[in-house]
């Protein structure tokens, strides 16, 4: 029997600042969870604006401040996405607002803003390409307290996947 494993898909616009920060810190943190060990941790952009590089350099560069080393190549999300994800993560209510247009009808992935699970209730993780490197650093912390609190959520709900 092939058992279709739990699987997470953030996405943002380009793939290169937010949604690969929100994926490697998720599955950092599932990683340290025996339990959520084989869930699969994806990410995507609803453009293919930077499809093939990797993460902004700033992006990288404040990863790599807090130990993490960013590989991911930046994809668009496609139509295959809404069926394999069980859940979509959209980074900001534009990209939230996107992923809902594009969806197909019987897409059956749930599509939330990751800030759902911010216990200090942020609407959304800031579009931080034309900011300055603190703004990188906010989208990091951003993503490490929505992370903490979807693992703890998910080792709750641990028998729904
Ligand atoms: P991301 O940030 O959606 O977090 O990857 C951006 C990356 C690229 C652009 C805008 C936002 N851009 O305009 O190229």
């Amino acid at each position: 029997m092939i058992e279709k494993r739990y699987s997470i898909l953030c996405v943002c616009l380009g793939n290169i600042c937010r949604s690969p920060v929100a994926e490697a810190l998720l599955q950092k943190q599932i990683e340290q969870v025996e339990l959520l060990k084989g869930i699969i941790v994806d990410s995507a952009g609803t453009s293919g604006l930077h499809a093939g590089e990797l993460p902004d350099p700033r992006t990288r560069k404040n990863a790599l401040q807090h130990g993490i080393e960013l590989t991911h190549r930046s994809r668009q999300i496609i139509e295959q996405d809404f069926f394999t994800a069980d859940l979509i993560l959209a980074m900001d209510s534009q990209n939230l607002k996107e992923l809902r247009k594009l969806k197909p009808v019987d897409s059956t992935a749930r599509i939330q803003l990751f800030t759902d699970y911010d216990p200090r209730k942020s609407d959304g993780v800031p579009d931080p390409y034309y900011q300055s490197e603190k703004a990188f650093e906010e989208v990091f912390k951003i993503c490490e307290r929505c992370s903490v609190e979807l693992v703890k959520e998910l080792i709750s709900q641990q028998n729904i996947y």
